[in-house]
């Protein structure tokens, strides 16, 4: 990403980068030390954006340098903190948002920096997002094409299931072509669960967990969860953390494992039901397969829909826009970079 980013801000002269959604500033670090570009990070998220200043302040990098044909390297302090700069904005299309951006672009920041990121002459900015979230990417994408300061956007987005339906599909082609199809088939809409498949793991990064018993479990016992809180009215969300391979042990000990800091957790007749619940539909768990095998098809179509209809949408604005795979999708699904550039 940071080469690519390194690459499009050569081509057009750029000395600056707006990182929107730049969490802890991991790759302003490496677009500063690696192409002696200044950043400015953008993070809704203020325990980031302090994170990220502490990280640059105290931080240290990896110098190497070159004896007889042997790299040594050592681990020296970052002197150069005043060349990233993070803010703390929950970015969104506003005029708000407008108006601040443009003026901390032009805002004069003090970039006193001993390296040979000051040699540059100001120029240009690029905008960019590593795995910008949801309707982070959309928001980018309009913001972009009404700030004349930004000449290029790079950009790797994620979650396309927190995508705003209002904000998809962009462009004007992939919106006709839409009414058309609703003519012929009106039940059929862009909806978040389609989203939700494009955010799924490419069928590289995916297809070994078919074969793994695990993968069908946890989705046949959080589909019976999912199915039996909605019916009986109960609130309750799935915890933030990894299922072990011990929470799948059987069916009971899932759900023991699910509702522990619930209030429900000793609560023996929900459990009974639950357990009724599983034998009643264990019938059903063999489909589970052909479910995710299906939903590994589906995969790249949606996220397909979702990339072209962002080409186009720079396309039909008279901008170079194209998708390129920045690393193997085996290790990493997210990992189609849209790079515009304004002609
Ligand atoms: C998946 S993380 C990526 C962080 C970073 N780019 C990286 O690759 O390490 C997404 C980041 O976007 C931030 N974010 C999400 N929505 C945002 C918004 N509307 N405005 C600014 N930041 C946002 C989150 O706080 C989070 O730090």
């Amino acid at each position: 990403m940071a080469s690519l980013i390194g690459k499009v801000c050569q081509d057009l002269d750029c000395h600056l980068v707006l990182d929107v959604g730049s969490g802890l500033g991991y790759l302003d670090q490496v677009l500063h030390h690696s192409f002696n570009l200044k950043c400015i990070g953008l993070d809704s998220s203020l325990k980031y954006t302090m994170a990220a200043k502490d990280r640059i302040k105290n931080g240290k990098i990896r110098s190497m340098f070159l004896i007889s044909q042997i790299f040594y390297s050592f681990w020296v302090k970052d002197s150069c903190q005043n060349s990233m700069h993070h803010r703390t904005l929950e970015v969104s299309h506003s005029e708000k948002c407008l108006k601040y951006i443009k003026s901390l672009l032009n805002e004069e920041h003090n970039w006193k920096c001993s390296c040979n990121c000051n040699k540059k002459t100001a120029g240009s900015a690029a905008m960019v997002g590593l795995h910008s979230c949801g309707n982070l990417t959309q928001d980018m994408m309009k913001l972009f094409c009404q700030l004349d300061e930004l000449v290029a956007l790079v950009c790797v987005g994620c979650c396309y299931n927190k995508i705003n339906l209002l904000d998809f599909p962009m462009s004007k082609t992939a919106q006709g072509a839409l009414k058309d199809t609703c003519i012929k088939f009106p039940e059929w809409r862009p909806c978040i669960s389609g989203l939700r498949v494009a955010a799924h793991g490419t069928r590289s990064h995916s297809v070994n967990a078919l074969t793994d018993s695990r993968t069908s479990k946890c989705v046949f016992y959080r589909a019976l969860m999912e199915y039996y809180i909605k019916k009986e009215n109960i609130t309750w969300q799935q915890p933030k953390r990894h299922i072990r391979k011990a929470d799948l042990l059987d069916f009971e000990t899932y759900c023991r494992s699910m509702l522990s800091s619930h209030p429900l957790s000793n609560d023996e007749t929900t459990l009974k039901n639950l357990n009724n619940l599983f034998d009643e539909k264990l019938h059903l768990f063999s489909r589970v397969k052909i479910l995710l095998v299906l939903q590994l098809l589906l995969q790249p179509l949606w996220e397909g829909f979702i990339t072209v209809d962002r080409i186009l949408y720079f396309r039909e604005k008279s901008m170079s826009a194209n998708v390129l795979a920045l690393w193997d999708d085996a290790k990493s699904s997210r990992n189609l970079a849209l790079c515009v550039y304004k002609r």
